[in-house]
């Protein structure tokens, strides 16, 4: 009997336009749209393998080498979805094998800690998706397949493009225009870096999916945000990300994330992500960003303390000089801060 298998990777995405709450929880739509960059495919990724034979007794899956359950609505939902899609094209085809018919294996690993608090269900899901969409070999375009993922999880949909992509939000009660876009592939503009600073690798005390609920339903800030702040700045970023304007990219993403912070700090009880060490991240970029008399970083954080920051790969060392520098006690990292440059960081900085 023959075994059709498949491998995909997906990356992680990190937003700068942030998704933050739901209008529709069964089909995960979400109430404003969202703006993300997809790490390079080396970078922090998932690679999914998947079979599918008329011998496979049950659907399966093996997570970081354990198996896992299946069982959650949300990767059910996904699995229904593909094998409706393959079905129809089962239906056109009959010289096409009835795979939809048949089960799964599905292997699937990170190339990083999972505990180590980044964003690991957004390139999960996509990688998942993608792999069984290519091995169904489904006609539908990477637009089509994300809405698929946006079900799995709502980030997900951003992975399965590369470079800068948005999530349009869409007006459809069905979610049929709720999908991920292309906005700048990553050769447009390819000197974008971004440094994570793990700050802790605790697992987060507030699930998105519930801090999200929580806030949605609590914070009176979050509608000023979703009505009177995203909207304009979805468009902002979009152009400035078009033109490859760094100092407008990168003050609407530190905006946004500290926006999202305070909508999460604005429920009620209030939600926590960020810590002392996230705050100390914060003011030192801004600090930096003043001694060189032009924005070279920005900073974002999701639901957790870690920080992602965005520069441009020219400025790579003015920034972690200062960075390892802030954080010396820690990394063991010899600076080689020149006297000179030491004594302007020992007079400018307050960190
Ligand atoms: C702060 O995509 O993890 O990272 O749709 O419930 O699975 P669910 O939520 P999820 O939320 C991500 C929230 C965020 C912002 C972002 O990635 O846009």
């Amino acid at each position: 009997m023959a075994i059709y298998t498949v491998s995909k990777t997906a990356p992680v995405n990190i937003a700068t336009l942030k998704y933050w709450g739901k209008r529709d929880k069964n089909l995960n739509l979400p109430t404003n749209s969202s703006i993300s960059v997809t790490l390079a495919q080396d970078d922090l990724r998932t690679l999914t393998s998947v079979a599918t034979s008329e011998t496979f007794s049950q659907d399966q899956l093996w997570l970081n080498g354990k198996l896992e359950s299946l069982e959650s609505e949300r990767t059910q939902q996904c699995l229904q979805d593909l094998r409706n899609l393959r079905s129809k094209l089962e239906a056109g085809d009959s010289s096409l094998p009835p795979m939809s018919k048949w089960n799964l294996h599905i292997v699937s690993e990170n190339n990083f800690p999972t505990a180590a608090g980044l964003a690991s269900s957004a390139a999960g899901f996509a990688a998942l998706v993608a792999a069984i969409a290519k091995l169904y070999e489904l006609p539908e375009s990477a637009s089509e397949i994300s809405k698929i993922a946006r079900k799995g999880s709502g980030s997900a949909c951003r992975s399965l493009f590369g470079g800068y992509v948005a999530w349009e939000m869409g007006s459809e009660a069905d979610g049929s225009d709720s999908k991920a876009v292309e906005v700048a592939s990553q050769s447009h503009w390819p000197d974008m870096k971004a440094a994570i600073l793990v700050v802790s690798a605790a697992k987060k005390d507030t699930p998105s999916t519930s801090g999200m609920q929580h806030t949605v339903a609590t914070s009176d800030l979050f509608q000023e945000r979703i009505r009177n702040v995203v909207p304009k700045r979805f468009e902002e970023m979009k152009q400035a990300i078009q033109s490859r304007d760094f100092a407008s990219f990168a003050e609407l993403t530190m905006r946004d994330s500290n926006s999202f912070h305070a909508t999460c700090l604005d429920s009620y009880p209030p939600i926590f992500y960020m810590n002392d060490t996230s705050r100390q991240i914060v003011k030192l970029c801004h600090q930096i960003n003043a001694f060189y008399k032009e924005t070279i970083v920005a900073y974002t954080f999701d639901a957790g303390p870690n920080a992602v920051l965005y520069y441009l790969e020219q400025n790579e060392t003015k920034l972690m000089a200062f960075i390892y520098q802030a954080f010396q006690r820690n990394s063991g990292w010899d600076s080689k801060f020149s006297a000179k440059d030491l004594a302007a960081f020992e007079e400018h900085f307050t960190f």
